[in-house]
């Protein structure tokens, strides 16, 4: 068993910050919260009466369920979609495929999907965008409330700079999202909604207005968008937003950036904008597959741990390559090594250690989700939302794991080899998740 307790930063040995039981115990109250854990010698000591049911997953890794701070459902069908960046991506791929969201059935059907394939990555958490319908998230929603999973989720706000048929206007948007709001956010389920501009190109004024309002008027909504992804797309900000000092500001300017705020990607971001990032307690989802997909770029990853912001990691599908974390993982530590390039300097440059990746996929994502006290660790008090990793899924990681010497190894081992195969079991609020038949998908 294996968990962060709290942040650790970028040393390779982070002493305190993490739990670990070679033979452990997780003792899992009937409500699926999690109600103990320690070395087996200890909790068998504590206990004197017999469980009602005892697993065995000996040999395997039991951590904490993965969060996934971004990304789009109603893009999976058009993952790996060849060519373009960002601007011609959205035009070719992704306007054409939210189209057909204002679809129930087929919303449904793709929910159903898109859920089973966040699970069997290890994804039991996720900050979710739907398109400008408002039937794409109550097929989200509905979905979510099925399974019992803790997700956040929103109706995409889009008013101009898109094709028609995907424009909705600041009053409709107002209304349905409040609708949604008002039918779901810690009403139903584990459900949160979040106040979805798409991004600053799409929104007018009066569009920025009625989410600030929204992100203002009700307890603990989120507020979910995209910031300085692509130059092409900064250029254009400037040229819509002339008044505002940098793209981050434009959000700012609303009042949209605070607690509970989440920006993908901000690969392009000065160091004032991190530092307003930080002051204003807003994370960043780092999405390092989506960006070097779409060549939009490498985060600066040493730059945002110097200011101390809130950051997790996004998959960012359908531009993001891969539902898996883990691959997430392995390609965000590549981002950060592509980006020593004085070998005199590398050692002032901070590297992705696995302690720090597995803390931005759980315990980080939580706090800059504002959730940690419910997941993100295997904590007493937390619900019950964790995973079963198996080290020897592949013959290469089984060969590779028997060369890794410490913690650090294994975890790295499984950060740079792993994927779906690795995860053997998922649980959510204390219930084994069972994969539906795959015949029931398209
Ligand atoms: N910026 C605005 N919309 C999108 C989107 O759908 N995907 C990505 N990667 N960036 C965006
Ligand atoms: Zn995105």
């Amino acid at each position: 068993m294996f968990f962060l307790v709290s942040d650790p930063g970028t040393a390779i040995d982070p002493g305190n910050a993490y739990r670990y039981y070679e033979d452990g115990i997780l003792v899992l109250n009937s409500d699926g919260y999690i109600a103990d854990i320690g070395s087996a010698e200890h909790i068998q000591s504590r206990y004197t009466f017999a469980p009602h049911e005892i697993i065995d997953y000996s040999g395997k890794f039991v951590v904490p369920g993965f969060i996934d701070a971004h990304l789009h459902y109603p893009q999976t069908e058009i993952i790996a979609s060849y060519g373009h960046q960002l601007m011609q991506w959205l035009e070719h791929y992704a306007f054409r495929a939210e189209k057909r969201f204002a679809d129930k059935t087929y919303a449904e059907t793709i929910s159903r999907f898109f859920f089973n394939e966040l699970l069997r990555n290890g994804t039991t958490t996720a900050l979710i965008f739907g398109t400008v319908h408002q039937v794409s998230v109550e097929a989200l929603f509905e979905e979510a409330e099925k399974l019992n999973m803790r997700i956040i989720g929103g109706k995409v706000m889009m008013d101009r700079n898109a094709p028609k048929s995907l424009l909705d206007s600041p009053e409709s948007a107002y209304t349905e999202s409040k609708g949604l709001i008002e039918t779901w956010h810690n009403k139903r389920g584990r459900i949160h909604y979040a106040v979805t501009p798409r991004f600053a190109i799409t929104s007018s004024e009066a569009q920025l207005k009625a989410a600030q309002q929204l992100y203002h008027e009700f307890d603990e909504v989120y507020l979910h968008t995209h910031v300085s992804e692509n130059w092409d797309e900064i250029e254009q900000i400037k040229q819509l937003f002339p008044s505002s000092t940098s793209y981050l500001n434009v959000y700012n300017d609303f009042g949209l950036v605070g607690p509970r705020a989440i920006f993908a990607h901000g690969i392009h971001l000065s160091k004032a904008e991190f530092d307003l990032l930080a002051e204003k307690e807003a994370a960043i989802a780092f999405c390092p597959t989506s960006n070097l997909f779409l060549g939009s770029g490498l985060f600066n990853f040493t730059q945002a741990q110097h200011a101390g912001i809130r950051l997790a990691l996004g998959s960012d599908i359908g531009a993001g390559t891969s539902f898996s974390l883990l691959k997430t993982m392995a390609e965000a530590y590549k981002v950060v090594q592509l980006q020593k390039k004085n070998p005199a300097e590398s050692g002032k440059q901070t590297e992705l250690t696995p302690f720090k990746a597995f803390y931005l996929a759980t315990l980080g994502a939580a706090k800059a989700l504002h959730i940690e006290n419910k997941i993100g660790s295997l904590h007493p008090g937390k619900e019950g939302d964790f995973i079963v990793l198996n080290p020897n899924a592949t013959p290469l990681m089984r060969l590779r794991m028997q060369t890794a010497q410490s913690l650090a190894e294994r975890l790295f081992a499984f950060m740079m080899l792993a994927d779906d195969r690795a995860v053997e079991a998922v649980y959510l609020m204390g219930k084994r998740w069972i994969a539906p038949d795959v015949n029931r998908f398209p």
